[in-house]
């Protein structure tokens, strides 16, 4: 029996899979992201150990036969964060997260540095971990100067299952001091953000057991001495793992509160100035190169929230045929952009609304907007010399069958829709814990999820979509210039 978990932003998941991959059940608990100040994102380490024992608990109760089979651990995380800890191993500051902007002039400044994007193999985006310890120093010096190891969120929980202090490549990736190719910590990355190698965790692979859980834990928990932690993955590499994307070749499109492609690479082929992520895989010698849109179904979210309706009902409301474009352009930077733009400034806008414009309208405009930008992302990957002809559809969007018909004919490709099951992060990371106890080969254990449905472009709509995608593209430049 192997342990699952996923360190969200809203929430942990902690998922019992058997060693044949059999879902036995799952548990979830929520914990808030508090913002001190405009653009300030931070998290308590504490809520997510708190959240981790509270969710353990539920499936120990509730599946406590299984549950003392446990053999082995794994875990996913949201990536980027900096939790902080002094030489005690104590926690010095909360949690600043992927998801706070504070560091973006540290951000700009790390990045006009030369060899950072070519070590790192990307772009140094504000959210990324190497920004926040420059704003750190300059804002906070009395705790600057007590940090003895950063981790990232995951690696912490990790820090308290087992006592170690470890990292994997995939996470490492978004810190902007991993050499992405050599999948080593650069001493010369590190100087550039004014941080030494002995502040880092040790690097593993993902798979590769990093120690046994605590004593303490073990016996709170009823389990044997053995449980093997295994060091783990960032949220996208174990959603790949997930659903099998680790062949070049594989991709997948994640709907989420962000927005993702991701397409499995094996080789080191960064783009950075697509402002394309190019990070190490969960898997020994690959890597996975992602585009990243910050607002996907946060968008529609927005716009159901201040009609006052639900999110189903104003998709509904659209009807099953997708129609011909909207005249109205939705552009989906609600919270800035990454992917293609890399603009943390850029703010959402409706363009060329009528008179006569009502909330089908609107609504339809929202879903195309997305889609479009999701277009930019691919044609990015495209650039990078990624071609992508059918993707995995995830994430909570992949319940709208409009949604999924739009994107796949604005993006010229295929969507496979899995069958109803669990490919979230938390399956991926139990994944790599079976592989990491097992010694079995990835391919062995990372399998393909049955498909329930593939969902191809409306050819007919294919070049009405094309002429209202260069038009989309045609506004971010004026947009630009009001931020
Ligand atoms: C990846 C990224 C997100 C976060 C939060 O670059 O920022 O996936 O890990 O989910």
């Amino acid at each position: 029996m192997y342990l699952g978990l996923d360190l969200g932003t809203s929430g942990i998941k902690a998922l019992l899979v058997k060693e044949n991959n059999a879902i036995i059940g799952s548990a979830e608990i929520s914990f808030k992201v508090s913002h001190p100040q405009k653009g300030w994102s931070e998290q308590n380490p504490e809520d997510w150990e708190f959240a981790l024992k509270k969710a353990v608990k539920i499936l120990k109760s509730k599946y406590s036969f299984e549950f003392s089979l446990l053999r082995g651990i794994g875990i996913s995380g949201q990536m980027h964060g900096a939790t902080l800890l002094d030489h005690k191993g104590k926690i010095l500051r909360p949690c600043i997260l992927w998801n706070d902007t504070r560091a973006h002039l540290e951000a700009k400044q790390l990045d006009t540095i030369t060899k950072v994007r070519k070590i790192s193999g990307n772009i140094v985006f504000p959210g990324f971990t190497a920004p926040k310890l420059i704003w750190l120093a300059n804002n906070e010096p009395e705790i600057f100067s007590k940090i003895a190891k950063v981790l990232l969120p995951k690696d912490y929980l990790n820090f308290w299952l087992t006592g170690e202090y470890t990292s994997d490549m995939s996470d490492g990736s978004g810190t902007s001091w991993l050499d992405t190719h050599k999948r080593v910590w650069s001493s010369d990355l590190l100087n550039c953000s004014g941080m030494r190698l002995n502040q880092m965790p040790k690097l593993f692979e993902s798979s590769e057991p990093i120690g046994n859980l605590r004593d303490s834990l073990a016996e709170e928990w009823g389990l044997s001495k053995n449980v093997i932690v295994v060091s783990g993955a960032g949220d996208n590499a174990a959603a790949a793992c997930g659903i099998g994307v680790i062949n070049e070749g594989d991709a997948f499109i994640s709907l989420g509160t962000s927005g993702v492609i991701l397409a499995a690479k094996e080789n080191f082929a960064p783009k950075a100035n697509h402002a394309l992520h190019t990070f190490c895989h969960a898997i020994h010698n690959r890597w996975y190169q992602m585009g990243v849109i910050l607002s996907a179904t946060d968008c529609l979210n927005w716009l159901a929230n201040i009609l006052e309706k639900k999110v189903e009902d104003i998709t509904n409301s659209l009807g099953k045929k997708i129609k011909k474009p909207n005249s109205t352009h939705f552009l989906p930077y609600l919270s800035g952009e990454r992917t293609p733009h890399n603009d943390s400034k850029i703010r959402a806008s409706f363009v060329n609304l009528d008179v006569s414009s009502n909330q089908n309208d609107l609504t339809q405009s929202v879903l195309e907007g997305v889609s479009f930008a999701l277009r930019d992302n691919l044609e990015a990957l495209k650039i990078a010399g990624t071609n992508i002809s059918t993707a995995t559809a995830i994430g909570g969007g992949s319940n709208s069958s409009y949604w999924l018909e739009l994107i796949a004919t604005v993006l010229k490709i295929d969507l496979d829709i899995p069958e109803k099951s669990d490919f979230g992060a938390a399956f991926g990371a139990a994944r790599l814990a079976i592989i990491g106890v097992t010694g079995a080969k990835p391919e062995e254990i990372i399998k393909n999820p049955r498909i329930s449905k593939k969902i191809s472009p409306k050819k007919e709509l294919i070049k009405l979509y094309d002429e209202a995608y260069y038009k989309y593209k045609s506004i971010y430049p004026a947009l630009s210039l009001i931020k």
